[in-house]
């Protein structure tokens, strides 16, 4: 028997309030043109001040646990992905676990910024290929907007907070072929690039939380050829090509990477799930609210090849493929 991670359940979470790039126009020195044109973005959800990063998360899970038709007690370990934790510790994912009720199993933070998710589910489903778990809640969540630095319109048009989660679980299947799951994981990283995206703040060095500070046209540069190379780098592990894709779901951070990113691979702008404009960038949470977005309006079939990838501050870079 071939034991692989399927999708059971998702569920996402947007803060209540919409700000439109005219409404940014408002107070710094941008357009609702300018950041259209250059990004993709129309607007971004951001969250109440009451509201913390694990309370967009809890809502999320629930709607995952809905989806999926189980109760909280079936899960057995939360892996989060944010770089904008409630607090320094503990960490979030134990909040979650508290607000979701689960008195079980063990919950943790994974820290890749935009590529948190894609190196959260690596974990999450390495735990279920060796069974030391059979339900997991994997979460992208986040609350940039309270690391940004509102004066700066290079950095402040570009983020949006919210949170999405998936569940997944063991499948043993008899045959490896149309093996269904999560077929292979690529995870990436290159410390070198930290100085062109980072906060300038945390307990060990500044004592602060800091601002985003980031050089966006480098960060645009990498960005193509590592979300290009690592997509390909799937599809070879897996003996695949371009054409047998049904869905990219990219990380969501400006659209002119994504079509760029997919032009290189020659691959059909209809294939790729976009709600950047609707979003803007979650971080570690867009994955999972493209993913849902594409579930919602009944886009991903069983059998369909669904590659996830992202690249974020670090650099990390990944991709996880999946026949759903
Ligand atoms: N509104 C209006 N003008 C702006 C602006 C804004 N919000 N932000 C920058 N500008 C100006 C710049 O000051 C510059 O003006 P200048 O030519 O007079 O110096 C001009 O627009 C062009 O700036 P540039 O940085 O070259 O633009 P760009 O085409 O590279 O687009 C980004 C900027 C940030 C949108 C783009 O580089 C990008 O998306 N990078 C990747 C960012 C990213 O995805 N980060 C997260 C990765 S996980």
């Amino acid at each position: 028997m071939i034991r692989r991670s399927i999708v059971v359940g998702c569920g996402c979470y947007l803060p209540q309030r919409v700000v439109t790039n005219e409404e940014l126009a408002r107070s710094i020195d941008t357009s609702d043109e300018w950041v259209r044109k250059r990004t993709g973005i129309v607007e971004r959800r951001i969250a109440d001040e009451n509201e913390k990063t694990s309370d967009l998360a809890i809502n999320a899970a629930k709607e995952a646990i809905k989806t999926a038709g189980l109760s909280v007690n079936d899960i057995d370990l939360i892996v989060l992905a944010t770089a904008t934790p409630d607090e320094t510790f503990p960490a979030t994912a134990t909040r979650v676990q508290e607000g979701l009720g689960m008195t079980k199993g063990a919950a943790f933070d994974v820290q890749a910024v935009c590529t948190g998710f894609i190196y959260a589910l690596n974990i999450a489903d390495n735990f279920i290929r060796v069974g030391q778990a059979e339900t997991v809640m994997v979460i992208g969540a986040e609350t940039f907007s309270r690391i940004l630095d509102w004066d700066d319109r290079t950095t402040s048009v570009l983020f949006g907070d919210g949170a999405g989660a998936i569940i997944i679980q063991g499948l043993e299947q008899s045959s490896d072929k149309n093996l269904r799951g999560i077929l292979s994981n690529h995870l990436h990283s290159d410390g070198r690039h930290h100085d062109f995206l980072y906060v300038d703040g945390g307990p060990s060095s500044t004592k602060t939380v800091g601002h985003l500070r980031m050089e966006g046209r480098e960060v645009f540069r990498h960005a193509i050829k590592n979300m290009a190379s690592v997509l390909e780098e799937a599809l070879e592990a897996n003996n695949l090509s371009p054409e047998d894709i049904d869905w990219l779901v990219p990380h969501q951070a400006n659209k002119r990477i994504i079509d760029g990113t997919a032009q290189k691979l020659k691959l059909a702008p209809e294939k790729v799930i976009v709600t950047v404009d609707r979003h803007a960038n979650t971080s570690a949470a867009s994955i999972p609210l493209a993913l849902g977005t594409a579930l919602n309006d009944g886009l991903i079939k069983e059998q369909d090849i669904v590659v996830l990838e992202a690249m974020g501050g670090g650099f990390t870079w990944g991709a996880s493929l999946i026949r759903w």
